[in-house]
């Protein structure tokens, strides 16, 4: 299982609190270790404010799945969400099964948030519900190994 995180989340718990909550990037990792823990697999989680880097790990990821490695990708990218073709190709190009997850709920925020261009190529989306989103998507991407 692969968790990535895009621009400014290594900002959590003190980049607009009223948002984002109060648990930092550190507290958001020990969650999402304690649900991958508790499912017995392995967990890689970063954290990229570069497109070109979130790109390159998309296609690691890839590999790691067809390998039989990983499970897919919780990927929170941030404002990327909204921008980026690139990214969401690298999720089609490298065949990677993805959970888009945002703390906050895009939707309920300003209309350039209301976009994006992951959703196409996900498998779900969970938005809104803060940390509790990752566990959910952790959770979500594994039942899809049960199908
Ligand atoms: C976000 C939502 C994005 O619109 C924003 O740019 C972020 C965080 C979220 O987790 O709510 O950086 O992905």
């Amino acid at each position: 299982m692969h968790v990535f995180n895009g621009p400014n989340l290594n900002l959590l718990g003190r980049r607009e609190p009223a948002v984002y909550g109060h648990d930092t990037l550190a507290d958001l990792e020990a969650r999402c270790r304690a649900v991958t823990d508790d499912l017995g697999l392995q967990m890689c989680f970063r954290q990229s404010n570069s497109e070109g880097e979130l790109i390159s790990w998309v296609h690691e990821c890839g590999e790691s799945v067809a390998a039989g490695d990983s499970l897919g990708l919780v990927l929170n990218a941030g404002a990327y969400t909204h921008t980026s073709i690139a990214l969401r190709d690298a999720v089609r190009g490298a065949e990677v099964p993805t959970v888009e997850v945002h703390l906050s709920n895009p939707h309920a925020r300003e209309t350039f948030r209301h976009h994006s261009y992951l959703s196409g190529v996900a498998l779900g989306v969970v938005a809104g519900f803060g940390a509790l989103g990752y566990d959910l998507a952790i959770r979500g991407l594994q039942r899809t190994k049960e199908q």
